[in-house]
């Protein structure tokens, strides 16, 4: 068994929430269905959003500034739902205020950014808010990999986009709140890649298309040891995608729905053997929830840390690869 964490401290905690926008109004409701869990604020930069949605939500304390709010003394846990360019400042506020940390993906505009705020955490916890690597069927994944179902792993394949989604005041469209599908949905399919590998590629080649200063599509390609590659694409210009193949000597794992179940449907994915059968799995629980639990319950979050900050690190490359136009080469990580 791995040891609690040493900086957990036991006791329900009271939640702060920063930002009012869609992703926040669905997880208060999930912070708020935890028994050990309670949302004390919510901030918004206008008071009257505050109070609008601390009294939708039934919140008792309303703030008008983000920094106010983490100041707090009835705040334990800080969750961050802004754009991204706002999550480095916030972040290292919440660490020298000696609060927890729950912040939504991208966790930071770049690596850099990232290892700071992880330095900053000596005495508190921190975790990006990355459903999917919650849910139990993300366990399972993981089962079948370490018992070898699928057999050698030769390449891994993935793909998200949503189809213009967005009205053109929203800050994935805005270059400098840190938008684009690269951080937007990169960090989905580049941190499927490290989950699976356990491990960063030795180079990344990616390509971009960019309107209006933000990356509009992504296509990458990854090189791992052992030969295993990886192609993977991410955009706001096809119809809603959020699917990965893991294929392997013996057999395939397809999955259609990875970051987040279709909402009328149980989340799901298939194994094709060489033969052709395929055998369906379906599983029950809500990732948000449990990703929660997790991050109260004590438990070590190292792991997941690390494969955050992979991820950045992942994204900075790819970065570098479209400004640059080449592949680049990652440096060997001693984990
Ligand atoms: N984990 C997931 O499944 C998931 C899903 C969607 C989004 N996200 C992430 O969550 C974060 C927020 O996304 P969202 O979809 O919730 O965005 P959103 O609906 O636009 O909300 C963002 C909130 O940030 C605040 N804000 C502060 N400065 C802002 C500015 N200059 N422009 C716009 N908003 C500003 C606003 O709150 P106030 O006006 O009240 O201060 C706004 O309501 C992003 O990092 C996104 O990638 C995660």
């Amino acid at each position: 068994m791995p040891e609690k964490d040493k900086t957990f401290t036991p006791s329900k905690r009271r939640f702060g929430v920063l930002g009012t926008g869609r992703i926040t109004r669905r997880l208060i409701a999930d912070l708020q269905s935890i028994d050990e869990v309670e949302v004390t604020a919510i901030a918004s930069r206008e008071i009257s959003r505050a109070k609008w949605c601390a009294d939708q939500h039934g919140i008792p304390a309303f703030v008008q500034g983000y920094e106010n709010l983490i100041q707090r003394e009835d705040v334990d846990a800080i969750y961050i739902a802004l754009p991204p360019s706002l999550h480095y400042p916030f972040a290292i506020a919440t660490a020298e205020n000696k609060k927890d940390l729950l912040c939504e993906k991208p966790f930071a505009l770049n690596s850099a950014q990232m290892e700071a705020i992880d330095a900053a955490f000596q005495k508190n916890r921190w975790l990006d808010a990355t459903g999917w690597l919650h849910h139990p069927r993300t366990q399972s994944f993981a089962n079948w990999l370490k018992e070898g179902s699928l057999g050698k792993i030769s390449h891994l394949s993935a793909a998200l986009s949503f189809y213009q989604p967005f009205q053109s005041n929203d800050h994935r469209l805005q270059p400098e709140l840190g938008g684009g599908c690269l951080l937007d949905l990169g960090w989905y399919i580049f941190g499927f890649t490290r989950f699976f590998m356990r491990q960063m590629p030795r180079s990344i080649y990616a390509d971009a298309i960019v309107k209006e200063g933000v990356t509009q599509r992504v296509n990458a390609m990854l090189w791992f040891e052992n030969d295993v590659t990886a192609s993977i694409s991410c955009g706001y210009d096809a119809a809603t995608r959020k699917w990965f193949e893991v294929a392997g000597s013996a057999a395939s794992l397809i999955c259609d729905d990875f970051t987040r179940p279709w909402h009328d449907r149980p989340t799901r994915c298939w194994i094709h053997e060489a033969s052709g059968k395929v055998q369906s799995h379906s599983f029950e629980g809500n990732q948000e929830q449990q990703m929660i639990k997790n991050f109260v319950s004590g438990e070590p979050l190292r792991h997941l840390q690390n494969q955050a900050i992979d991820t950045q690190r992942m994204i900075d490359a790819a970065t570098l690869s479209i400004e640059s136009g080449s592949k680049v080469d990652l440096p060997v990580m001693d984990r």
